[in-house]
């Protein structure tokens, strides 16, 4: 059997959140990010086109690099208003029965205890859906939000996510064995106290005298998603993510990223296909090719290269309104997303990249060039990803909503489906057991694991 493809819808509870001007579309309804009806309409879209998962988004600063302010990033919506992402999910899961949700939270900025907590109740009442797009932030103005004057260092955020990890993983997975809670009405025994056990850890960064708060969820550990692609963001998510998120306009450089992942992820004695790789896509699709080229042209009207160009500053850590048109961009060390400023100077293969450049790819109001084109043409260039570059599937990314959803659901779907890569139903069981396709827990290679009673 073909390998079957995976899909995420990546979205972000706020107005513009990756292709920067499409809510002044006429059609765009992502103004309504405020109304429950428009996530669980959403969610129900998602799930009648069998998506694996949604995937949501979530910074806590603003976009202020691009000209010293944040000005531009707030008169086009640039992710700024953005409220809480874990907040939408229990009604999603209401309205569902098998949509996964996989939700970022910066531990940068919380305690492990109250976080395990969150998590644990996120899973019981999404019966074993939830996943943790684990990160640790890019942004300083999120730092000083926070109450520092700068975030921590870039290599240092992965150590300290490290010990996170360990912390995390001793509460989910150490504190309450399988038998502690008893329900036994007759005994008037809720729980058995010997079979919960205190998490004691300290380290550089937390101390914790804990038991668990909540009693075992469906997975325990949340799926595990991570996106960090530089040298050290590679070296995290081989240990502890499940699935991974990468962006790339060429597939020969996502394949290099995917080949050290999945090579590291061996040397750490996993398998590496026990890691799904979703790359960043956006897709504009119509019957035929002609009527996808016009529907790219109508909604590009609307793209913000100023609102694209405010989110890159910030994600990468550069003031582009200081870059003349043709000068070169040029590789410094900041604690912005490293990979991704790589990928545009260390590791451009010799084509040197320029303002000019990088407007041209911001046809639609972000720097990833969409796939257009009729349903038979996506798929080709969605296999073609999936062969090329070893990836296990996508991250779709809207442009005007719901429309993107809808058109992607009646049209790409049906076609991957007669291709055989897609599959008819929803396999049985919690989101872990449906994305890796067998019963239970992490595998015991995973870190987690190792972390049981
Ligand atoms: C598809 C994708 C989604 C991401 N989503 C978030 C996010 O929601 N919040 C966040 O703080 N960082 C997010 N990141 C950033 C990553 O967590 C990470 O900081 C970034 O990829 C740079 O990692 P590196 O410095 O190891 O290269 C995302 C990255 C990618 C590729």
């Amino acid at each position: 059997m073909p390998r079957q493809i995976r899909l995420n819808a990546f979205d972000m509870n706020c107005v513009g959140h990756i292709q920067h001007g499409m809510w002044a579309h006429p059609r765009d309804r992502s103004m309504h990010y405020t109304d429950l009806d428009h996530w669980v309409s959403l969610a129900q879209t998602l799930e009648r086109g069998l998506f694996d998962g949604l995937f949501l988004a979530d910074i806590l600063g603003v976009y202020d690099v691009f000209d010293g302010q944040p000005d531009a990033s707030l008169r086009n919506a640039v992710q700024i208003p953005v409220n809480d992402p874990l907040l939408l999910v229990p009604a999603m899961a209401y309205a569902t029965q098998n949509l996964g949700f996989g939700v970022t939270c910066n531990l940068t900025y919380e305690p492990p205890y109250t976080f395990a907590r969150r998590m644990s109740t996120l899973d019981h009442l999404t019966k074993g859906r939830i996943g943790w797009n684990v990160v640790t932030g890019y942004l300083d103005s999120a730092a000083r939000g926070m109450g520092l004057a700068q975030q921590p260092e870039h290599d240092s955020r992965y150590d300290v996510a490290e010990e996170y990890m360990q912390v995390v993983y001793r509460l989910w997975e150490g504190s309450w064995e399988d038998a502690a809670p008893l329900h036994d009405r007759e005994r008037r025994l809720y729980a058995d106290p010997a079979r919960i056990h205190r998490v004691k850890h300290e380290g550089r960064h937390y101390k914790v005298d804990a038991i668990h708060l909540s009693e075992p969820s469906p997975q325990r550990t949340p799926v595990l998603y991570q996106a960090g692609a530089s040298a050290r963001g590679r070296e995290f998510a081989a240990a502890h993510a499940e699935c991974i998120f990468v962006n790339g306009q060429f597939r020969h450089n996502v394949r290099d990223i995917v080949a050290d992942i999945r090579a590291q992820a061996k040397t750490c004695g996993r398998d590496p296909h026990d890691i799904k790789v979703f790359v960043g896509a956006t897709v504009v699709v119509a019957p035929t090719d002609a009527e996808a080229q016009d529907k790219l042209a109508e909604y590009r009207a609307y793209a913000s290269s100023e609102g694209a160009l405010a989110h890159y500053s910030a994600s990468v850590g550069i003031d582009f309104s200081r870059y003349g048109p043709d000068e070169p961009i040029r590789f410094v060390s900041n604690n912005a997303m490293r990979s991704n400023l790589e990928a545009i100077t260390v590791r451009s293969r010799g084509s040197e990249w320029t303002l000019r450049k990088l407007m041209q790819m911001m046809v639609l109001g972000s720097r990833q060039a969409p796939i257009v084109g009729s349903p038979s043409h996506v798929a080709d260039e969605m296999l073609a990803w999936m062969d090329e570059a070893d990836v296990d599937g996508f991250n779709l990314s809207r442009t005007v909503v719901p429309e993107c959803v809808e058109d992607f659901v009646a049209l790409v779907v049906p076609e991957l489906q007669s291709r055989g890569v897609m599959k008819q139903a929803y396999a049985p069981g919690t989101l872990r057991e449906k994305l890796f396709g067998r019963a239970g827990r992490l595998p015991p290679s995973h870190p987690a694991a190792r972390c049981r009673w």
